[in-house]
């Protein structure tokens, strides 16, 4: 039986959470929601005044009974069922939130049955061997751009810990974070902190925002990671050459392709250029980035596209060019921790889910402290 009911995600808007119970136990699911989106993802169904009351809908009268009868016991049957049921080719007839949540839930539920772990059944799903290392985290240290409104024209300025156990990275994460809000205390007074629970400093430049980060993080080993979202506001040759740059997300435009190829082309070999607007999760935008050489690297939100399988294929393809992966979290999380699992599961390189704080960016973070445990 499946049910869904409205909860508010970390900045208070609706969004949905499923609850699927099965004769071996009940399963939830929420769905997160992004902020500056990218044209090209799935729909988020929202109602006029921003609810989610059709979605819900969808889900009761529409999805639950088309899976009344299904057995739960492969991932890839129940979401094609899904895709059939919206029949539209970017989940606009009921919603993408709604058809993620009620995917991630029967795939616990499928793992459970099948008495795996949930990253485990991702591994098989991902035709991939048993995961042995966890993804490295990027932990986002101040916000700009549509996150905050503090006129810093990037979006997100990462700190990505180079030890190789998830534990100690997150402890050097959670050091600079705290070591920057000292900073930035003594040099703005209050600081508030922004969408993913990084610090949003009135800070003229990247230049500026990036040496403080610096200037916390002395006397550790780490890269940099930076998210414009599309707003180029710097010279990205001279970014790399002056600064530990590790990857720089969305440089340019969703539909830039070529600006993206000539910035991979002059910095391809030494940094990453993920793509997160520009590729949507989606294989369809995956292979026409890879056709343009505008990237190598893949940023990976299951809402952008809508359902476990469909995230997973695009993590396979992104893997057959050989390009790095980021699982990413959204500007508006839940408790649910499902990227964590995800990310092991595929194998990915990296993962974000914001500051090392809030609890809902935490709620990640601390899955992957558990799951390191199991390895
Ligand atoms: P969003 O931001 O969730 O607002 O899209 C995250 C990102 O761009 O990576
Ligand atoms: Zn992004």
């Amino acid at each position: 039986m499946i049910k869904a009911k409205e909860i508010l995600d970390s900045n208070k808007k609706p969004t949905i959470k499923v609850e699927l119970k099965t004769d071996w136990g009940s399963f939830a699911a929420a769905a997160p929601s992004g902020v500056s989106t990218g044209f090209y993802e799935a729909v988020e169904m929202r109602d006029e005044d921003g609810g989610v009351k059709k979605a819900i809908e969808n889900i009761e009268k529409i999805i639950a009974p088309a899976l009344e009868r299904e057995k739960l016991d492969d991932q890839k049957k129940i979401d094609k069922i899904l895709i059939d049921l919206d029949g539209t080719k970017n989940k606009a007839r009921l919603g993408a939130n709604a058809i993620l949540a009620v995917s991630i839930a029967v795939c616990r539920a499928i793992a459970a049955n099948k008495k795996i772990t949930l990253y485990q059944y991702i591994a098989q799903l991902s035709e991939v061997g048993a995961p042995k290392v966890l993804p490295k985290p990027s932990f986002n240290m101040i916000e700009g751009g549509k996150h905050a409104q503090n006129g810093l024209a990037f979006q997100e300025f990462m700190v990505v810990p180079q030890k190789d156990l998830f534990k100690e990275n997150l402890a050097i994460g959670i050091k600079i974070y705290q070591k920057l809000g000292e900073i930035l205390k003594n040099k703005f007074g209050a600081v508030k902190l922004s969408a993913e629970g990084a610090y949003a400093p009135k800070i003229e430049t990247s230049f500026g925002a990036i040496d403080l980060i610096l200037q916390a993080s002395q006397g550790e080993n780490i890269r940099m990671a930076i998210d414009a979202a599309g707003a180029k506001a710097e010279d990205y040759s001279e970014l790399v050459a002056k600064y530990p740059i590790l990857s720089v997300e969305d440089p340019f435009g969703e539909e830039d392709f070529e600006n993206f190829a000539q910035l991979k082309n002059k910095i391809g070999d030494s940094s990453l250029i993920f793509g997160d607007d520009l590729t949507v999760s989606n294989i369809e935008r995956i292979k026409l980035a890879e056709e343009k050489q505008a990237c190598n690297g893949l940023i990976l939100k299951p809402n952008q596209i809508g359902t476990v399988t469909e995230t997973i294929e695009a993590a396979k393809l992104a893997k057959s060019y050989g390009w790095k992966i980021m699982v990413a979290n959204r500007a508006g999380e839940t408790e649910d921790s499902f990227i964590a699992d995800l990310a092991v599961g595929i194998g990915a390189d990296f993962i974000k889910s914001g500051a090392p704080y809030p609890a809902e960016r935490m709620a990640k973070y601390n899955r992957l402290l558990d799951i390191e445990k199991t390895l």
